[in-house]
């Protein structure tokens, strides 16, 4: 029987955020979530798990994602989201969405459908058609950030990828976005360049979605497994290519040999990782 594991991310540590305090409390809140989403991937298949750690990074104001999401240029919150199964090769996202708590709630409903990803109004309309009550995800915080004009660029995307015991891969990705960006642009979260899987590799991405794009991070090194590379030389690889224009991003990665790997652009992602043995936090 294959070694269930999980990994997740909760993006950067910001120029706003880096103190020791904060530091901590993410730290300990990834300790917390990975522990949890371990004990349900016990017991669910790795879809289900990697929607269920997203929730409750969403759930979690410290990470720039559903509750403590940034806020746009014009003053509202546009969330984007996608989950990817493994086996059945479905992606399926929500991208701009407003006024929903959980958006990977309503990316994991959308797996269902033919139409696989929404953007904007549909979206939000889609999550009300599904019974989703609307819900104000702005803090006092990021409302005191977006006042004062802060960029923090990249600050907290939230991302899981999952390992179960029959050997199925899947991976999903949360974010509130870069902050301050124009109405309608548009997150690397839900396309594949930052949310891949299939059945050899799953992948999440964090960082700043136009770098992501510009080297397709999550899905060129989720075929470079798939051709047969490791999962530290794909990486290497990829982020080589970043480098080459001193993108900005981080990603973890597991396969379904259980390999494990995780690599930031810039100091430093936040993430948690474990079999169940020991959790690993950074
Ligand atoms: N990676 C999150 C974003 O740029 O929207």
């Amino acid at each position: 029987m294959i070694k269930p594991k999980v990994i997740i991310h909760g993006g950067f540590f910001s120029e706003s955020h880096t103190d020791a305090a904060t530091k901590l409390a993410k730290q300990e809140s990834m300790k917390r979530i990975v522990s949890l989403a371990y004990a349900y991937l016990l017991e669910h298949t790795a879809l289900e798990t990697v929607a269920f750690a997203c929730e409750l990074l969403e759930d979690d104001p410290l990470f720039n994602a559903g509750i403590g999401s940034q806020i746009q240029s014009d003053g509202q919150v546009r969330m984007s989201a996608s989950i990817m199964d493994g086996i059945s090769r479905k992606f399926s996202g929500v991208i701009n969405i407003q006024d929903v708590k959980n958006p990977i709630r309503v990316a994991e409903k959308l797996l269902a459908y033919d139409d696989r990803v929404l953007g904007g109004e549909g979206a939000t309309a889609f999550a009300r058609s599904q019974g989703i009550e609307p819900f104000d995800v702005r803090i006092p915080q990021r409302i005191k950030e977006w006042e004062d004009k802060v960029a923090a660029r990249g600050i907290g995307t939230v991302g899981c990828v999952a390992l179960d015991s029959k050997g199925h891969i899947a991976a999903a990705t949360s974010t509130g976005g870069k902050g301050f960006e124009m109405v309608g642009r548009i997150s690397d979260s839900a396309t594949v360049a930052g949310n891949f899987a299939n059945y050899a590799v799953g992948i999440s991405c964090t960082g700043v979605g136009e770098d992501i794009v510009s080297v397709a991070l999550a899905a060129a090194i989720g075929t470079r497994v798939t051709d047969g590379a490791s999962l530290e030389a794909a990486f290497k690889k990829s982020f080589e290519e970043l480098a080459a224009f001193d993108g900005f991003a981080g990603a973890i990665g597991l396969t379904a040999q259980g390999e494990v790997y995780h690599a930031d652009s810039h100091p430093s992602m936040v993430y948690a990782l474990t079999d169940g043995a020991v959790v690993e936090v950074f």
